[in-house]
Parts: structure tokens; C-alpha cells; sequence
């Protein structure tokens, strides 16, 4: 079955780029190309979410030029992208401290949010500013300060608890997939990837194209998904 969710870790811009004998930001601009095949396939086929780990809290240590670069590429990419998503029916989101983020970067984010937000057709979601450490603890906050006014039950279920994720009513990955061969979850979606599908693969994310996504695909429609059960329980 095709997946519902498919996440990836957009992973190794900067080798790329120093392949090629260019700056890091080379590699994030060529990245852009490598997230509009990966949508337009993802529209091609039905799969309902797609989302991109696209910064994290943690790149904010990076040099201030290659940040400032990403965060006009952010800009770029939604202006140039929107009438994209306008004609296929995409409704695009962003996820993230966005409290750290230049107030420019979000005003351009927060239009394109309001103008797809009734499209029905796949949801993008572009993680930025994000970790799932501070999703957990933003979750806990919210959750203690609403207990304090009496307006949840006392004690918290994994369903309670889900609904203050910065993820609240987007169905946990089926998929996830990291480029460039490193092979770890490097503070994403610590909560939602508990039953996810793990998927490596060595080419670069730039390089990355519709066959990438297919062979992903293909690789996750082979695996049994037992959520702890045994095969013979799933059978039955
Ligand atoms: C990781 O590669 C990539 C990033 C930190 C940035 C990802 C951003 C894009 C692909 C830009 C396009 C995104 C949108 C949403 C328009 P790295 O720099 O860590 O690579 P390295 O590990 O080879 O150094």
C-alpha cells in the first residue's frame, strides 16, 4: 500500500556542493529542484503528506551566511512555488520554533499558508526551525498549563499527549527517508517516527529525483508492518 505520510531528511547540500567546487548555498539551491520533483511526484501518486526536514534548531549554529542564504531561499521558493501549489491543489504548512525565524521569512510563509489552506490534494510540510526535543517540551508545557486550568483530564495518554505536538492531527510518518548515507534521526520527529519505516539511501540530495522517491516507495510497499504483533496475528 502506498504510504500515507512520507518524510524525508533532506541530507548532503553541502557535499554536493563541494563536489562541484561550490559554496554550501550551491547546494541548497540545487536542493530546491530535488523538493519540487519530489512533490510532483508525490501529487502524481495520491500520497496525502509529504514533509521536509528543512532546518533545524540545531543549524542555527551554522556560519550567519549560509543561514541568511537559506532563509532567502525559503523566501524564494514560496513566491516562485505558490502558484505551483495553487494549481495542484497542494496545501502547504510550516512546523517549527518559528519564534527564531526572521519575521520576513514567516510573513511570506504565513501568506502561502492562508492562501492554499483550503487546497485538498497533498499537504506539504516544510520542518524549519525544528526539533522534536522542543516539540516534546512545547508539548509538555501546553499540556501542564491547560491541567493547571482544569481543561484536560489529570492523567496524559499517548493521544492526549499527541494533540499538543506541533504535529496535532497529521498522521505519523509511514516513511521516512534520509539522503547521503548517514543513517540517524538527528532530533526529528522523535515522538511520531515510533512505528515509521526507515529508509537510507547514499545519493545526495540534490541528486535526488522521482525514481529516488519510487525506489522508496517500492522498498516500504515490501515491508511488514507489525506494530508489535506477529505475522500470524496480522494474518488472521
Ligand atoms: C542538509 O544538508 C540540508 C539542509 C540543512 C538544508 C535543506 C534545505 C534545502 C534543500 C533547501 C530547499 C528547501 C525548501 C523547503 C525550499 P547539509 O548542508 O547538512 O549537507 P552536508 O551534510 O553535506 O554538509
Amino acid at each position: 500500500m502506498i504510504p500515507e505520510h512520507v518524510t524525508i531528511i533532506m541530507d548532503g547540500n553541502g557535499r554536493w556542493a563541494k563536489q562541484q567546487g561550490m559554496q554550501r548555498l550551491f547546494g541548497h539551491r540545487a536542493g530546491a529542484d530535488s523538493v519540487r520533483a519530489c512533490c510532483e511526484y508525490a501529487v502524481e501518486k495520491g500520497i496525502r503528506y509529504l514533509s521536509l526536514f528543512a532546518f533545524s534548531e540545531e543549524n542555527w549554529s551554522r556560519p550567519k551566511d549560509e543561514i541568511d542564504g537559506l532563509m532567502e531561499l525559503m523566501i524564494k521558493s514560496v513566491i516562485e512555488e505558490e502558484p505551483v501549489f495553487m494549481k495542484n491543489n497542494i496545501r502547504f504548512r510550516v512546523i517549527g520554533d518559528l519564534s527564531k525565524v526572521p519575521s520576513r521569512v514567516c510573513e511570506h510563509i504565513r501568506e502561502c499558508e492562508e492562501h492554499t489552506m483550503n487546497n485538498t490534494g497533498l499537504t506539504l510540510i516544510i520542518f524549519l526551525s525544528y526539533s522534536g526535543k522542543w516539540d516534546i517540551v512545547q508539548a509538555v508545557n501546553r499540556y501542564a498549563a491547560d491541567r493547571e486550568k482544569g481543561m484536560v483530564p489529570p492523567v496524559c495518554t499517548a493521544d492526549i499527549f499527541s494533540g499538543y505536538l506541533s504535529t496535532a492531527g497529521i498522521p505519523d510518518p509511514d516513511l521516512m527517508i534520509r539522503t547521503s548515507g548517514e543513517q540517524r534521526l538527528s532530533n526529528y520527529l522523535l515522538w511520531q517516527c515510533a512505528y515509521t519505516e526507515f529508509y537510507f539511501t547514499d545519493v545526495l540530495w540534490p541528486d535526488f529525483r522521482k525514481e529516488h522517491l519510487q525506489n522508496a516507495v517500492s522498498e516500504y510497499e515490501k515491508r511488514e508492518r507489525r506494530y508489535g504483533k506477529t505475522t500470524e496475528q496480522l494474518n488472521k
